[in-house]
């Protein structure tokens, strides 16, 4: 399945192709605030269907589908609870995503053939200009290999889709940096929201419009075998690089003074992921991902840092442990998975 793929500038003429693409079916990695996904039609199934080769995605695992204007939202669900209206206007657009019971024009590719759909509408210009001018919404999960960290740049897309998909269009870096939050909708009133993939949106953000949210509780532990995922993509390995990777839980010393100690065994390819600064005090290769305290700029830099760690060889990488709180949550999901949920604890 080898194809040229187009790059396209975020121009006029690039959104024109773009979406001209989109209408005859073809892929097209597209920029969004949290991070590219990977474009068709979303309610072509056939189109989606490609999506999952080119990613090498398991089938039932759903997709999400974005939108570019409010209304668009009522063509694809039952019911909107006016909980999720509070959420829409709080927080679309941006990295928030919903999922509720859908209509029948959504695909069994689109949604694993679950009763439900994921909506989001993004907040990045160039996405949402690439979906009004399709004129469909667009199913769009993120434009890695699955398995692997996401891809925060237009490089990272190339670096894994190159022909294997029609076209990229290079909008820059993502701002986010890593997925929506997602928040499951389809069995309010009830049955309180349900967050599970914690993003940009965060759990008191989300608490400040819609009152009591639960946790499910794949955010922060491994999946007990045999137990059925709320969310299917949170069952498989994710956010791996090549190298193993272990989160290191403790203050900035014992983290130092551990890795340290590893060094001292000469380990081949070891190496850290670590706060800005506090490499210096360290005896191995590092790569940095944002501030200690910096939630923010650890989530926008935490996957090409995991990216730029297979490029160094690493083997084996002990990463600082960032906070869980605020959009930390979501850094600390997604190094969690990368690190296969192994973690080491320090200062007892
Ligand atoms: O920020 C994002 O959300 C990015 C950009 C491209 O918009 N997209 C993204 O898509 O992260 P993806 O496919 O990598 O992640 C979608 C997540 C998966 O964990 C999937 O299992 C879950 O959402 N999901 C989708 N539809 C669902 C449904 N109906 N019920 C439960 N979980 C669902
Ligand atoms: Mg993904």
């Amino acid at each position: 399945m080898q194809m040229e793929t187009l790059r396209l500038q975020p121009d006029d003429e690039g959104i024109e192709k773009a979406a001209a693409l989109l209408r005859e079916g073809k892929l097209v990695a597209i920029p969004t605030e949290t991070v590219y996904g990977l474009a068709a039609n979303a309610l072509d199934g056939e189109a989606v269907s490609h999506i999952f080769t080119a990613k090498g995605r398991p089938q039932d695992n759903p997709l999400i589908v974005h939108i570019a204007a409010f209304e668009e939202w009522e063509s694809l669900v039952r019911e909107i609870p006016e909980v999720a209206v509070r959420l829409a206007e709080a927080y679309w657009p941006g990295p928030l995503t919903m999922i509720l019971p859908h209509k029948p024009c959504i695909p069994k590719q689109v949604s694993a053939g679950l009763p439900t759909v994921a909506v989001r509408l993004p907040s990045h210009p160039i996405a949402r200009r690439v979906i009004a001018a399709a004129g469909v919404p667009l199913a769009a999960p993120s434009a890695n290999r699955s398995g692997i960290p996401s891809p925060t740049t237009a490089a990272h897309v190339l670096a894994d889709m190159e022909g294997r998909i029609d076209a990229v269009l290079d909008g820059g870096p993502c701002e986010v940096g890593v997925e929506s939050t997602v928040v499951d909708l389809s069995s309010v009133p009830s049955c309180p929201p349900r967050l599970l993939r914690p993003g940009g949106i965060t759990l008191p953000m989300l608490e400040k419009v819609a009152g009591h949210v639960e946790v499910d509780e794949a955010v922060t532990h491994a999946l007990k075998k045999d137990a059925v995922a709320a969310s299917p993509g949170m069952k498989y390995k994710h956010y791996a690089p090549k190298a193993q990777v272990v989160l290191v839980k403790g203050s900035p010393e014992a983290y130092a003074a551990f890795v340290n100690t590893q060094a001292e065994k000469n380990i081949t390819g070891l190496m850290a992921l670590c706060f800005d600064g506090e490499e210096k005090r360290l005896h191995v290769p590092a790569v940095t991902y944002g501030g200690r305290y910096d939630g923010a700029g650890q989530a926008q830099r935490v996957f090409d840092a995991l990216r730029h760690l297979d490029e160094l060889n690493a083997q084996l990488v002990y990463a600082a442990c960032p906070s869980s709180k605020g959009v930390g949550l979501a850094v600390y999901n997604r190094l969690l998975r990368a690190a296969a949920f192994e973690v080491i604890e320090l200062d007892g």
